[in-house]
């Protein structure tokens, strides 16, 4: 079965640095609760001017260089938000404008809530199986402060702007599992879109809670059970980061050690469908990740949806 490799990625954040003593500007709440509910410490806010498709831009022009492949060997490009600036144009086509990348090869965005960077993965890889081109570009993006609520301490504090992006190669020694799924509703989580009455982001926040740290389990097991690998053989668990405790609680569950969580969610909050793509460029950055790595990721969230992928890096 042909797998993807990851092989390059890149990331934007927006320059504005919120921190949750900041966030008191608009909510009664405290650094101490948002710390130890959380682990958030600060988030990225978009400024005027920047926008869901200038981050993925930005995430994309460094993940494309970083891979170290013509722009003409893509054969898709996929963009992953539920924060899109407008219908259309996609992230994915503001993308190919910025960056003159080749025409002929689909464009186009995805929306599956916070696993949108896992649905995106398996698209990726049904588009490069049925193309002539080896390689794919993936960016997760999302500006979730221009759909929030300010006056909801709830989610307020939670959420934070990003982009990541990756470009991967389809590759046929590379492990390859996935799972993806959804159950339909909007009483746990409902953002507003366009044109929306109520245009934010409304969550249940102890629901979400259970429903992560069943699901998240459920995937890796899945995973697990699809590629015939164990735990232990895989180096690296890479899931969205929406909460430093469905992290540790999920580690724990499975008997593994915290350290092969990846977590930055202190820096960044949740960005959704970005913040897997951005964890997998600051691993990179920091050297953690090494060339032949199995690496597991998987995401949660709006929808409701779920989603797990076997990686090569
Ligand atoms: N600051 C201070 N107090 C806050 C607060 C804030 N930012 N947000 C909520 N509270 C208060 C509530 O009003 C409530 O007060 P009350 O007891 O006087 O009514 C109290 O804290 C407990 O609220 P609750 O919602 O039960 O808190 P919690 O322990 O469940 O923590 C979350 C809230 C959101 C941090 C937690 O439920 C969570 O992380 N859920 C998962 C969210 C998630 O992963 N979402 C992303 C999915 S992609």
């Amino acid at each position: 079965m042909k797998g993807l490799k990851i092989l390059g990625t890149g990331r934007c954040l927006p320059d504005k640095v919120v921190t949750n003593d900041d966030m008191r500007a608009f909510v009664d709440t405290s650094d101490e609760w948002i710390r130890t509910r959380t682990g958030i410490q600060t988030r990225h806010f978009c400024a005027e001017g920047e926008s869901t498709a200038s981050l993925g831009v930005k995430a994309a022009r460094l993940a494309l260089e970083r891979a170290g492949i013509s722009p003409e060997d893509l054969g898709a490009c996929v963009g992953c938000t539920c924060s899109a600036d407008s219908a259309a144009p996609t992230v994915a086509s503001t993308i190919q404008r910025d960056l003159g990348l080749p025409k002929h090869i689909p464009y186009f965005d995805l929306n599956a809530g916070c696993s949108g960077f896992l649905y995106g993965l398996h698209v990726t890889r049904g588009l490069l199986l049925q193309s002539d081109k080896p390689y794919a570009l993936l960016v997760g993006a999302e500006t979730l402060s221009r759909v929030m609520n300010f006056q909801d301490r709830g989610t307020c504090v939670i959420f934070g702007d990003g982009a990541g992006a990756v470009v991967v190669k389809l590759e046929e020694e590379a492990p390859y599992a996935y799972t993806l799924g959804a159950e339909g509703g909007d009483d746990v989580i409902y953002i507003g879109g366009y044109g929306s009455k109520e245009p934010y982001i409304h969550m249940e926040g102890q629901k979400t809670f259970r429903f992560a740290v069943e699901m998240v389990p459920w995937c890796i097991h899945e995973l697990l059970g699809q590629s015939g690998l164990k735990l232990e053989d895989i180096d690296w668990f890479v899931l969205h980061q929406a909460n430093k405790r469905i992290i540790d609680h999920v580690a724990k569950k499975l008997g593994m050690p915290g350290e092969r969580f990846y977590q930055n969610i202190a820096h960044y909050g949740n960005t959704s469908a970005a913040s897997i793509p951005i964890a997998l460029d600051e691993m990179a950055e920091q050297g953690l990740l090494k060339r032949g790595q199995k690496l597991l990721c998987v995401g949660f969230g709006a929808g409701l949806t779920w989603g797990g992928a076997l990686l090569e890096w």
